[in-house]
């Protein structure tokens, strides 16, 4: 009754900001990503008959709460699923640091769903995992399936899972995090989501989202930079937008993620593929060819207010590890 799972993050391209069904993280519109390859969770999941309560060790300090709160809901779902009554120990690590604008939630969920299930037995298949990590974090259910990566809104709980649209080995691309400022963000996404609703701007962000779904998913197969650049730029822009305009209002740019966007606007004006696209957090994902990696990384690392630069490329799927 025991499994150890690896899912790397990811970034989105098309921004999920928003449920129709906060409980459920059942969105108000589609969304796409790619994975992060070199960046990753790895979870051990051990039911034990011993063990009276569930037990979490992130990064190898144990957790209470929250956060252990949120681990219990998907292991009883899949004790559930699986008709045990067991509690688990689970240990969990990230290969990256938290607080540097890199969702951790979706890597971590989605190993949680794909070790737990696992060990407990279940054979689910890749849309049922990634419905189990969804539960955990909306984005989560995007780092189940490998390389680019759709989440279809869906039409209830079971219809909204994600999809792979291309492996990871369609585009060279390269993702460099410019990092600004590596303090908490003061607030996280399970608690801007509900927000979300508050702006006037939603309604329009959701209305169009359909055709910018539809670009991005175009530019994707299309390898058509230029179309991903300015959709992915819009999409995140829509987003703060909402974010800016919501009740209270979340502001996460700083200074320096300002000097960030308009150097990378900059920069591909003058013939360097680049774009942006900021989650919910002051730092920015600068996505550019992987030949280009390097040089984007130290021109980034030469702007002011640029703290560290991380980097990773296309990411394969969410996997078993073999012990
Ligand atoms: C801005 O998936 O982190 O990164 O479901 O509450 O865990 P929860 O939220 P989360 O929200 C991600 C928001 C975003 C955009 C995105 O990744 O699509």
């Amino acid at each position: 009754m025991k499994s150890t799972a690896i899912a790397n993050p990811n970034i989105a391209f098309i921004k999920y900001w928003g449920n129709r069904d906060d409980d459920l993280r059942l969105p108000v519109n589609g969304s796409f990503s790619m994975n992060l390859d070199g960046l990753a969770t790895k979870t051990q999941v051990i039911f034990r008959e011993d063990l009276a309560e569930d037990q979490l060790i992130l990064n190898e300090k144990e957790e209470h709460g929250a956060g252990l709160a949120r681990v219990s809901k998907i292991l009883d779902e899949v004790r559930a699923a699986a008709g045990i009554s067991f509690r688990a120990e689970v240990v969990s690590e990230n290969n990256f640091p938290t607080g540097a604008g890199i969702a951790s939630s979706a890597a971590a969920f989605a190993a949680l769903a794909l070790a737990s299930s696992k060990a407990a037995g279940l054979e689910f298949d890749e849309p049922a995992l990634s419905v189990l990590a969804r539960h955990g974090s909306g984005s989560a259910s995007r780092s189940i399936p490998g390389g680019f990566v759709e989440w279809q809104m869906g039409e209830d709980d079971k219809s909204s899972y994600a999809f792979s649209i291309a492996p990871a080995d369609h585009w060279d691309l390269a993702d460099c995090v410019a990092v600004v400022n590596t303090g908490h963000k003061e607030t996280g996404s399970t608690q801007g989501h509900p927000l979300a609703a508050t702006s006037p701007l939603q309604a329009a962000r959701v209305a169009d989202a359909p055709r910018r779904i539809k670009t991005c998913r175009d530019a994707i197969l299309e390898r058509d930079f230029e179309k991903f650049a300015s959709i992915v730029e819009a999409d995140s822009d829509i987003m703060h937008a909402v974010m800016m305009t919501s009740n209270p209002a979340l502001f996460y740019w700083q200074p320096a993620t300002l000097r960030v966007m308009d150097s990378v606007r900059a920069w591909r004006a003058e013939g360097l593929p680049v774009f942006y696209t900021i989650d919910a957090g002051p730092n920015v994902h600068v996505i550019t060819l992987r030949e280009k990696m390097d040089e984007v990384k130290a021109q980034l690392m030469a702007l002011e207010g640029v703290k560290d630069v991380l980097t990773a490329t296309v990411g394969g799927p969410a996997h078993l590890l073999t012990d």
